[in-house]
């Protein structure tokens, strides 16, 4: 299913474009890029872009919409997390990842549903991404606090990032936050 940008879409492109505004970088990635919304944004401010996503309708929706704002250069595939990934180094690596505890009676949805915690995927894309990162790269990615946030923290420390969550806004039931990371 290919998951339409809603309020967290929003949310990390504009504080990706806020935090990138007058700079240009070079290799960027979008994991998870669903619509193609966050690629988009990306390919404004970097010279090539790499996304991915796990769902073949998305990787097509996603192609659609970069191919008719005359995107070129943004390489769109389907991958789990970094699967397919060529051996690329990024200077800034993205993930509005499926982010909701999955409860005892949810039925798994693949573009909604984090894990057990809500950030069991988040977990193993922050643990791959160490190897694709740039030595000054930064990534970027969402939560909700929903979800296990003293565990996401937790492993962002024994993964060795430095972070700082630079976004935050209230929809409904949830509060968005939005993740800045890099290595120490
Ligand atoms: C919350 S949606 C975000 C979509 C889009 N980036 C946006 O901001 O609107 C999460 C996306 O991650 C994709 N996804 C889930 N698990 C993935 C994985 N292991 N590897 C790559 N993509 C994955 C889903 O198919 C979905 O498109």
């Amino acid at each position: 299913m290919v998951y339409e940008p809603r309020e967290d879409s929003f949310l990390l492109r504009d504080k990706l474009l806020e935090q990138f505004k007058g700079k240009k970088i070079g290799v960027s990635v979008d994991i998870g890029t669903g619509s193609g919304i966050i690629a988009l944004a990306l390919s404004s401010f970097s010279e090539k872009i790499f996304a991915c996503d796990i769902d073949a309708e998305a990787v097509k929706a996603a192609k659609q919409k970069l191919d008719s704002a005359n995107a070129g250069n943004v390489n769109v595939f389907k991958s789990d997390l970094f699967k397919e990934f060529p051996g690329v180094k990024a200077d800034l690596i993205v993930f509005n990842p499926p982010y909701l505890p999955l409860g005892e009676d949810d039925y798994y949805d693949e573009s909604l549903h984090g894990g057990r915690k809500g950030v069991e995927v988040t977990v193993e894309f922050l643990e791959q991404a160490k190897e694709f990162l740039s030595e000054n790269g930064v990534v970027f990615f969402v939560a909700s606090s929903t979800a296990d946030i003293p565990f996401l923290e937790r492993k962002l420390k024994e993964l060795k990032y430095r972070f700082e969550v630079i976004g935050k806004k209230h929809f409904f039931f949830e509060d968005i936050l939005i993740y800045k990371a890099r290595l120490s």
